[in-house]
C-alpha cells in the first residue's frame, strides 16, 4: 500500500470544505477531522457559561476555563455521522446554530485557544491518513501536508448553500443574516493576528461557485491520484 498522506483543506466559510473533505476521507478510508467544530465547541462552552454573548467574549475568563473544556470526536455507527463531544455531551447540532456562528470567529482570535486546538489537531494527525479542514491547516497545523487545497466561492453562493442547509432542517433563518455572518467571519478570520486565514504558498485553489459536488470531488481525487497513484 502507498504511504498515507495528510490532506489540508482551508478556505472561506461555507464553501463546501467539510463536504468534500468527508467524501475524500471516505473514499481513501482516511480519518476526517473538522477543525472548525473544535472552535465551535469552545464557543458553545463560552456561551453557556456567560463567557461570551452579545458579540463579545471575555478572553481572560475563557483562557482560564480552557482546562475545563474537553473536546472529542465520536463516530456514530447508527447514523454514520461524526459527532462532536463537549465534555462528553453530543453537541453536533447545537454548534451549527447561528449564536455559535456569531461568536466563533471572536473566540478563534484568542492565541491560547488556538494553541490548545492546534496541539490536539497535530496529535490527531500524527499517523497521517487524515483529511482536516479549517482555516490554518495548511499554514500552521500541518505545514508539511502533502496536499493542500484552498477553497472559495462567491459570498452569495456560500450564503445560499448555508441557508438551504438550515432551512432544510426546519430552522427559521433570514438569508441576509447568513450572508452578513459569512462576510463578517471571513473578515475577522482573514485579518486576525494569530494564524489568519490565508492561502499557503503551495496550496491549490478550488473555486467551486459554479461546479457541482461531484465535479469538485473528482478534481480533488485527481490531485490525490497524481500525488500517490491512489484513488
Ligand atoms: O463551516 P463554516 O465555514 O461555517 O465554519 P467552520 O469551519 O465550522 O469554522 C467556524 C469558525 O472557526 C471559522 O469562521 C473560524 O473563525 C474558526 N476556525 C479557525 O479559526 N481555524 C480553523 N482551523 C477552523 C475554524
Ligand atoms: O465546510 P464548509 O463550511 O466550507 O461548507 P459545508 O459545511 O461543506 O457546506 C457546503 C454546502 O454547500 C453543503 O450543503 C453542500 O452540499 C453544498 N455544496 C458543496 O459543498 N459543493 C458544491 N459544489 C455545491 C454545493
Amino acid at each position: 500500500d502507498l504511504p498515507p498522506i495528510i490532506i489540508a483543506i482551508d478556505g472561506h466559510s461555507s464553501c463546501g470544505k467539510s463536504t468534500v473533505a468527508k467524501e475524500i476521507a471516505q473514499k481513501l478510508s482516511y480519518i476526517y477531522i473538522d477543525s472548525g467544530a473544535m472552535y465551535r465547541a469552545v464557543t458553545l462552552f463560552a456561551l453557556r457559561n456567560n463567557i461570551a454573548g452579545n458579540e463579545q467574549v471575555d478572553k481572560q475568563k475563557l483562557i482560564q476555563s480552557l482546562p475545563e473544556i474537553k473536546i472529542e470526536f465520536r463516530f456514530n455507527p447508527q447514523n454514520l455521522r461524526n459527532e462532536t463531544l463537549l465534555n462528553g455531551e453530543n453537541v453536533e447540532e447545537e454548534i451549527r446554530q447561528l449564536p455559535v456562528s456569531q461568536h466563533v470567529s471572536l473566540v478563534a482570535t484568542i492565541r491560547e485557544v488556538r494553541e490548545a486546538m492546534v496541539a490536539l489537531q497535530q496529535q490527531m494527525g500524527k499517523n497521517k491518513g487524515i483529511v482536516m479542514d479549517g482555516r490554518d491547516i495548511g499554514t500552521v497545523v500541518f505545514p508539511e501536508a502533502e496536499l493542500k487545497i484552498f477553497m472559495t466561492a462567491r459570498p452569495e453562493v456560500r450564503a445560499q448553500r448555508r441557508y438551504d442547509e438550515l432551512t432544510a432542517k426546519g430552522q427559521q433563518v433570514a438569508f441576509d443574516d447568513i450572508l452578513a455572518n459569512v462576510i463578517e467571519r471571513d473578515r475577522i478570520d482573514s485579518s486576525r493576528e494569530v494564524s489568519p486565514l490565508k492561502q499557503a504558498a503551495d496550496a491549490l485553489i478550488l473555486d467551486n461557485s459554479d461546479i457541482t459536488r461531484q465535479e469538485q470531488l473528482d478534481w480533488v481525487l485527481q490531485q490525490v491520484a497524481s500525488l500517490t497513484g491512489a484513488a
